[in-house]
Formats: structure tokens, sequence, C-alpha cells
């Protein structure tokens, strides 16, 4: 179904940065405005988005709650409790058609516990670039959610970017510290080679525009292309190059160890934050080959 012929009613708890783009998304793809509702205590957030996007806005959580379809958390972890203890008088098993949360480190659990309901519980990782709807998000849904809220998550993260579902709850650890913090990872990456181009005499601005493009480019040839990231890394490199030359010192200083050490410590990190026991990795022997 187009975005505009959508009848699913949503409201958004938390109108920060997460929630704003993907209300921007759907916008931009004509999710009708009279069916997108936000609720939050930031009033100027809140005009804000009522003034560029035509959306419902109340500083009161509950508001919209009676004709709500689908309700999505979009506020920090830390609060979470506390707003859903505040909604929870007012779900309803019959009238809504579940809840989403995108809250890193809390899970289905506790949230059914703390919002009181049976109603199925489904959960998201984004990412920031989700604001220039180029997100990449993880998404997991329980065996109880129909597949009617299944399509309409797909389809309001499908509006600003990539969507995969994880099968396991769990699972969504490993997209945290992949997609969900990955766009640091890119920004030092994008640091670190704008700082060489100025070591080697570019200015600054010159340096900058040249690797983001590097970037982007890179990132659109390899998903356009069948070919695997080795593959298109051998590509680049001629025997005797300059490639071969950059790679073999990567090599070298171990980067490709660095990041695997470096993204799991942001797995561990979420099981910790989230109260759970880390697993430990899977053991794959030249996994990244
Ligand atoms: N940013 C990311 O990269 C990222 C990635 C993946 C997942 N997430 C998750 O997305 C969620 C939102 O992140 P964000 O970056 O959008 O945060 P944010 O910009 O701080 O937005 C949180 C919003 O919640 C509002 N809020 C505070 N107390 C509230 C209450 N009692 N009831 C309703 N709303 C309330 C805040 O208002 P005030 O401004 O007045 O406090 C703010 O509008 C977090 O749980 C985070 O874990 C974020």
């Amino acid at each position: 179904m187009s975005l505009s012929r959508q009848t699913t009613r949503l409201t958004f708890i938390g109108s920060g940065n997460m929630a704003a783009a993907i209300i921007g998304g759907l916008r931009a793809l004509n999710y009708p405005a009279a069916l997108i509702r936000v609720c939050g205590p930031d009033t100027d957030q809140l005009d804000e988005l009522n003034s560029q996007y035509g959306v419902g806005i109340s500083a009161d959580n509950t508001m919209f709650l009676e004709d709500t379809d689908l309700l999505l958390l979009c506020v920090k972890p830390q609060i979470m409790q506390a707003v859903c203890t505040g909604l929870a008088p007012y779900l309803k098993t019959k009238r809504h058609l579940g809840i989403l949360s995108i809250a890193a480190g809390v899970n289905t659990a506790q949230l059914s516990t703390w919002l009181d309901t049976s109603l199925p519980i489904l959960r998201c990782m984004p990412n920031t670039p989700a604001m220039v709807q180029e997100g990449a998000a993880g998404l997991f849904a329980p065996t109880t959610a129909s597949k009617t809220l299944r399509d309409t998550a797909e389809t309001i993260f499908g509006a600003v970017g990539l969507v995969a579902w994880v099968e396991k709850e769990d699972d969504l650890h490993a997209v945290t510290a992949l997609s969900g913090s990955g766009p640091a990872y890119c920004f030092l990456f994008l640091q670190a080679l704008e700082s060489a181009g100025v070591r080697m005499g570019l200015s600054t601005e010159v340096a900058r525009n040249l690797a983001i493009q590097t970037l982007r480019g890179a990132g659109k040839l390899a998903a356009n292309s069948t070919d695997s990231p080795d593959t298109l890394k051998r590509k680049v490199m001629s025997p005797g190059g300059t490639t071969e030359q950059a790679i073999r010192q990567f090599e070298a200083d171990q980067f490709v160890t660095g990041v695997d050490r470096a993204v799991l410590k942001a797995w561990e990190r979420s099981y910790t934050l989230a109260g759970e026991q880390c697993p430990g990795p899977v053991n794959l022997p030249n996994a990244h080959d």
C-alpha cells in the first residue's frame, strides 16, 4: 500500500531527533499528517513539528490514545519506565494494534510490565542517517504481532531508510553495535581521511569534500554491486600501486582486528546497559574475508 493511502493512526511519545526524523520521512512520502500525532513536554519541538509537517501535537502523552492504532515510544531509555507507567491505564487491548519502541537497551519484557499490557510490542534500532532518509534500522517483532502490525512498522522505518528484520530480540544488541553506533565509526574514518589529506597539503574543505564523497560513493557502489567488499577492494588495488601500499599498512596496523574489537566492545556495552548477560562472540575465523 502506498504511504498516502495508509490509515494507521500513529502517536509518537517524544518529539526529539529520532521522532522528528521518522515523521519527516513519513511526510516526505505523503503519509497523511492527520494520522500522525506527537506528544512530549518540549513545546518548542512540538510547535516546530506542527508547523513543518502539519501533525497533531500535545503536551499530554495520553491525549491521542483513544484513537491511536500504533503507539511509538521515542523517549530516552532512562525515562521509559516513568513514561510507560503514565500511559498504562489508557491502553486498551482491543483498540490498539500494538506498541513500538526505539529505545536502546529496554527490552519487551520490561516494556510490557511497565505498560501492564498484553499488546504486541515491537522494537526498532534506528540510526541517525534516518534524518536524511538514509537510515539503517533493525526491527524485531514478537510472534504475537499481526502481519498488519509488522507491515506498518516496516513502512514507517522504510520511509527513512533500509529495514532489516531480526529473528531474536537479542540480535538488537548486535544491530546497536553495528548500525546504531555505526555512523560514529564512519565519522571517525572520515575525520582520519580528512586529516591525512590536510597533512599532504590539501585544504580542509577540499580534503573533507573528497573524503565525504569517497565514503558516499563507495557505499553506493557496494550497495549496487553483487561483488563482495573484498572483491571491490581488490578492484581498486593494482599490484605495486598506491592502494596496495595503503592496504598493506592498514594490515600491518591491524585495522580489521581493531574494528572487530571496537564493535564487539559496543555489543558488550549494549548488554551491560540492558542489565543482560553478553553471550560472548561467535567464533568465526576470517569472518571479514
Ligand atoms: N539518536 C540515535 O542515534 C539513536 C539511535 C537508535 C535509537 N535511539 C533511541 O531513540 C530514542 C530517542 O532518541 P533521540 O535521539 O530522539 O532523543 P531526544 O532527541 O533526546 O528525544 C527524546 C524526546 O523525549 C522527550 N521527553 C522527555 N521526557 C518525556 C516524557 N515524560 N514524555 C514524553 N516525551 C518526553 C524529550 O523532550 P525534552 O527535549 O523536553 O527532554 C525529547 O523530545 C532513545 O531511546 C534512543 O535510545 C537513538
